[in-house]
């Protein structure tokens, strides 16, 4: 696990940039992990610079989305589908044909989520998976308590989360009930993670996941299990975690060494 702490997000988007930059830049058919909220949209308009200006392209990268709300078309201002549309695919020279984010006007959903793990199977698996967490701990639509080895399924949303969400739409009673989400045994199976998180209110359950015990009530906290994550955390969301003086020993091992140490 590699922690990075930087005083802005500014500063971890750009260092976030980087590294998925460098990882298409070494496979240009990169299968590319992405998720919604605010915390990866500085990593997106860096990404987008970088196309923009012939550094990087995505013409042979598929992108996998984490979740949906069940019950909203793609073209829906809350969609994650118009999200994705509006805060990346439509400024960088991607096929959207190569855009895959859960429908969540599918009828059958148990069906469409097994071909959308099929999918992800067929494109080799996801080379790398962008998140962000929840201020409960959460990554994708995984509610704590959601089982730790489960799968793309349909999720009933905590009434904390349509609370939180009640914001975005004119009233409570339109937030989606339900979502299609990846599970957390899913997200496991990427052979890379980066998580990016900023502000004081995510600093409880950073620290839970990276230094707390292995629990499927923060489903952040499942990371712990895979080899390759990198964490790109501003000062307020690193602020709660004890171990910081050995994550700043690590990264400066790594810059003498030249090399990540996960
Ligand atoms: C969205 C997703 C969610 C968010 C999380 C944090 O696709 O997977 O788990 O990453 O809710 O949201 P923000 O970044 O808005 O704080």
């Amino acid at each position: 696990m590699r922690v990075i702490i930087r005083k802005t997000y500014e500063e971890i988007s750009d260092i976030a940039t980087k590294l998925v930059a460098s990882r298409i830049e070494k496979k240009p058919a990169f299968v590319l992990g992405l998720a919604t909220g605010s915390s990866p949209l500085g990593l997106y308009r860096g990404l987008i610079d970088m196309n923009k200006k012939g550094l990087i392209s995505f013409k042979k990268v598929k992108t996998f989305n984490l979740d949906e709300y069940y019950g909203l078309k793609g073209d829906h201002p809350q969609s994650y589908r118009y999200f994705m549309n509006t805060n990346l695919f439509d400024h960088i020279d991607i096929d959207k044909a190569n855009t895959m984010v859960p429908d969540g006007m599918a009828q059958n959903w148990e069906e469409f989520c097994r071909n959308y793990e099929q999918k992800i199977k067929e494109a080799g698996g996801i080379d790398l998976q962008v998140l962000g967490i929840g201020s409960d701990g959460h990554i994708a639509f995984n509610e704590p308590g959601s089982s730790l080895t489960s799968r793309t399924r349909l999720v009933a949303l905590d009434a904390q989360t349509i609370e939180d969400n009640a914001r975005f739409f004119e009233d409570k009673n339109q937030v989606p009930r339900f979502a299609l989400s990846m599970g957390v045994g899913t997200i496991l199976e990427a052979k890379e993670i980066i998580l990016i998180a900023n502000g004081k209110n995510k600093a409880k359950a950073i620290a839970q996941a990276i230094e707390g015990p292995l629990t499927s009530i923060i489903s952040a906290s499942a990371l712990q299990m895979h080899p390759r994550v990198s964490y790109f955390l501003d000062e307020e969301a690193a602020s709660e975690l004890k171990r910081v003086n050995y994550y700043r020993f690590v990264e400066g091992a790594e810059k003498k060494l030249g090399k990540e140490i996960f």
